[in-house]
């Protein structure tokens, strides 16, 4: 994995820029293929989950976006395959209906066709005032690759493939940070301003000032081992810990722990490693099981005071678990660079954060490139999350990116911290 740090200043010139971006869609493109290298027909056509498309659609939808959005927009291209256009558009078939797909090698082939004529187009085009959309496109890769990452972890877990990356890794057995942070009350910068470099996107800006009162903020994400209190505690069976949305599902969901929950002969290994595959309704009712309650978007931003200052240096050093590298969450608190301001680990990278906060605009909002890209999902029914997982590709991860899923959804690689 080649991570360039951004050119980011006004002078970059286009070469520059030009350059950037060759090395930068080359990197990502390596990481897509080397995700569904080797893959069976199934797992590449088969849907796993109802929230969820299969694999394979996932493929043709990076090449379909990459067609649409630089090939017919920039470079005023024909698109070169018209009948994949609506299996392979996000607001073409029901999810359930994408599962007729052309094959592995034909889904390559698409893949590389388009990647061809983009990186020809690439070679002239007028990239100071197209900057923005290909930042956009390449998060539009990297954040598909995650979704590709979660679905193969289904298949795995319904017995269809062999585990995903590397056998379980033991770690250094070192001082494990616990407890509580205090932070005091500060005004906190919302959102990412990018001073011409662009890659912010569109739910990130106008970036803004908030103020936070004093609260005290969890040093690591829960752990495994914190978490067995709740479930051994009967917290699953319990309705006083669970909103009514939260019992309601628990009820039809029947489930006891989390979807990426470690086996009893493993389960040594993940003691101090972050709870993943837990929803928000899990996830806030463990909080009022222990007296605390999830952070606000702001809470979560402020506590990672710091972090994106060093973020270039953090990411190019690997002193984050993302990327895919590692193929698994590790052990909280490995990375001692990598710690806020405020001593928070492990805010970027290893699981996804839920916040309390509802996915919403910021004032001024503006859509880009494509009302469905954010603005959609302004329906106060899906909530933040921040912080990137340990499949999050590197161009995805920082602390302003703000993800969004339902409250119901625990398929991503997420965890969370406690705020009292
Ligand atoms: C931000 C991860 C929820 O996968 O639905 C991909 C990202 N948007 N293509 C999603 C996205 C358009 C989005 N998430
Ligand atoms: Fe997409």
């Amino acid at each position: 994995m080649v991570f360039l740090a951004l050119p980011d200043t006004e002078s970059a010139d286009e070469s520059q820029l030009r350059n950037y971006f060759q090395t930068t869609l080359d990197s990502c493109r390596h990481g897509t293929l080397a995700l569904t290298d080797g893959i069976s027909p199934t797992v590449l056509a088969q849907q796993s989950h109802p929230d969820f498309s299969p694999i394979g659609w996932h493929l043709g939808h990076i090449a379909s976006t990459e067609s649409l959005w630089i090939l017919e927009h920039l470079a005023h291209q024909p698109c070169p395959f018209p009948s994949y256009r609506t299996l392979f558009a996000a607001d073409g078939l029901p999810k359930a209906q994408r599962q007729m797909l052309p094959s592995l090698d034909e889904l390559l082939a698409f893949l590389a066709e388009i990647r061809q004529r983009t990186l020809a187009y690439l070679d002239t085009a007028p990239l100071a005032n197209q900057r923005r959309l290909w930042h956009w496109l390449v998060q539009h890769e990297c954040q598909h690759n995650e979704t590709i990452s979660l679905v193969m972890a289904l298949h795995q877990t319904q017995g269809q493939t062999t585990p995903l990356g590397t056998p379980v890794a033991t770690h250094p057995q070192k001082m494990i940070p616990t407890g509580m942070v205090f932070v005091p009350g500060n005004s906190v910068y919302l959102g990412l301003e990018t001073k011409g470099g662009d890659i912010a996107l569109d739910n990130e800006q106008p970036a803004h000032w908030v103020t936070v009162a004093p609260y005290q903020i969890d040093r690591t994400p829960v752990t495994c081992e914190q978490y067995y209190q709740f479930m051994a505690a009967g917290g699953y069976q319990d309705r006083q810990w669970w909103c009514d949305a939260g019992w309601r599902w628990l009820q039809t969901a029947n489930v006891n722990q989390p979807l990426y929950w470690p086996d009893q002969e493993v389960f040594a290994a993940f003691r101090h490693r972050p709870v993943c595959g837990v929803n928000w309704y899990e996830a806030s009712a463990y909080a009022r099981f222990v007296g605390k309650r999830l952070p606000t978007e702001a809470e979560w931003a402020l506590a990672a005071s710091g972090l994106s200052a060093k973020l270039s240096m953090l990411l190019q050093t690997e002193q984050i678990n993302c990327n895919h590298r590692l193929g698994q969450t590790t052990t909280v608190g490995l990375n001692e660079y990598a710690v806020s301001d405020y001593g928070c680990y492990d805010l970027l990278g290893n699981v996804w954060e839920w916040t309390n906060s509802w996915f919403r605009p910021y004032p001024g909002f503006e859509a880009y490139p494509y009302r469905g890209y954010s603005a959609v999902y302004f329906d106060d029914c899906h909530r933040v999350l921040r912080g990137g997982s340990w499949a999050t590709r590197s161009w995805a991860l920082r602390p302003s990116f703000r993800n969004w899923y339902e409250p119901h959804v625990r398929e991503l690689f997420m965890g969370f911290r406690c705020v009292r």
